[in-house]
């Protein structure tokens, strides 16, 4: 496909007229019909009805093809004209053994599309990577790498990683097609959508999904709730996992503020600070800071801008959860305190650990090991003898510090003065 293709056989640039199709657009019966299916415009019978007719004007030119099904009346002339721009993209966007539909979606990092493998004959999801990233050769070679990784898990609360290259300058990764919706969509509103149950339901899951792939090697670093999907049948899957991330650290943000990445409502506090040795836990902080906006109806820090939001990540206390909801468990709130601690020495160590404090949550007992680690901090002591504290985070002086110091500073200094004013008198 080298141009738009003219569904009426008309350019675009001639509503009323009728000058013939640019030349040079081309597909085939079964890729055009294939849109028109993800589009629903048409259903799946309809297409194979179609088929044959289109088959017989043997002809790729995709302007053509689409003047005949308006006369088979397999569409409507203003169906045409409406899906006219998506077709021209999706068309370009050609993948071999994959037949490009429906746009489902963009992120940060790409555009998802429905797409038939057509080996399998199934429906799949195709993540195309934003221009920007392709040519970045670092990011590239991170892309396919852990893409590899991720081809390794399977998981029902994962969204499989079934392929990923490059095809004309352009590269995917092809997922598992999942038909639901994210958790993002149920969260448009500033009221809590889930109930304290339904959303332990979901977080637990997800880390189930967490820890099996912690298992093998794998962190996923953007746990969001547009990366949770949801299916009819309740079950929760994890999306992107073995998507390579760009580097979310506090200069990045700055270079790309307003720019690229979304605002980071969901970001642990050492991806903030750009460790380089990012785990598990991180995802657990992520999860946490998910799991708050579903119960709660907020994320946990809003600001007027990124860099307000990220501030409150690295310093601001959390408010607990169960203060926002009255009709919270304090046992939830316990759970999602520890899953966000700033320091992630204070978080669940592993995936495994939140799931036990999940399950107490959902057979309605306290949750044991957050109760533990809540008492371990209010006498001071630290368990298993180790600091809670981080690099860098200890030699902070708390900001009340500085404010006392210099006043106490002050009213020296005045006393001071007054006495050698009294001691001249
Ligand atoms: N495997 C999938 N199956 C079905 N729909 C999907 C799938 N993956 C993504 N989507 C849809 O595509 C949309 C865009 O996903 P995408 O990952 O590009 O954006 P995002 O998650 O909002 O941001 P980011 O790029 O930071 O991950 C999602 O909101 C979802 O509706
Ligand atoms: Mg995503």
């Amino acid at each position: 496909m080298t141009s738009q293709p003219d569904p009426n056989g008309q350019n675009a640039e001639e509503p009323g007229g009728t000058a013939s199709h640019p030349p040079g657009a081309t597909t085939n019966p079964e890729e055009l019909l294939a849109v028109l299916v993800g589009h629903g415009l048409i259903d799946k019978e309809e297409a194979q009805q179609l088929k044959g007719p289109l088959y017989e004007k043997q002809t790729t030119d995709a302007g053509q093809l689409v003047r005949t099904l308006v006369k088979l009346d397999g569409i409507t002339k203003n169906q045409a004209r409406r899906i006219y721009r998506d077709l021209a993209s999706l068309l370009e966007q050609k993948i071999p053994g994959y037949i490009l539909s429906e746009k489902l979606g963009s992120g940060a990092g790409g555009a998802v599309y429905r797409a038939q493998q057509v080996s399998m004959n199934r429906e799949v999801a195709i993540k195309i990577l934003h221009g920007r990233l392709a040519k970045n050769p670092d990011y590239l070679k991170r892309f396919v790498k852990e893409a590899h990784v991720a081809a390794r898990c399977s998981h029902n609360n994962i969204v499989q990683a079934i392929d990923v290259g490059s095809a004309g300058g352009a590269h995917f990764f092809v997922m598992e097609l999942i038909k639901g919706k994210t958790i993002s969509d149920f969260l448009k509103g500033s009221k809590p959508v889930f109930g304290e149950k339904e959303a332990t339901e979901i977080i637990l899951q997800i880390a189930r999904a967490l820890e099996h792939a912690a298992h093998r090697g794998l962190v996923h670093r953007d746990i969001k709730p547009s990366n949770i999907m949801l299916t009819a049948e309740g079950i929760a899957k994890l999306a992107d996992l073995g998507l390579a991330r760009e580097a979310t650290d506090l200069e990045t943000i700055e270079k790309e503020r307003g720019l690229t990445i979304g605002t980071p409502f969901y970001i642990a506090p050492e991806q903030i600070k750009g460790k380089d040795d990012i785990d598990s836990r991180a995802d657990i902080y992520s999860l946490g800071a998910t799991f708050y906006h579903m119960i709660t109806g907020r994320p946990p820090f809003e600001g007027a801008n990124v860099h307000e939001v990220i501030e409150k990540h690295l310093r601001e206390p959390l408010a607990p959860p169960d203060h926002l909801n009255p009709k919270l468990s304090s046992g939830v709130g316990e759970v999602v305190e520890i899953m966000m601690a700033k320091d992630r020495k204070g978080r669940y160590q592993t995936p495994e650990d939140l799931v036990i404090d999940l399950e107490c949550l959902l057979n309605n007992e306290a949750p044991k090991l957050a109760r533990k680690r809540i008492k371990a901090l209010d006498l001071g002591s630290l368990s298993e003898g180790e600091s809670y504290s981080e690099g860098g985070d200890s030699g902070e002086l708390p900001g009340w510090v500085i404010p006392t110091v210099a006043t106490l500073g002050g009213l020296l200094v005045l006393s001071l003065f007054a006495n050698l004013v009294l001691a001249l008198r």
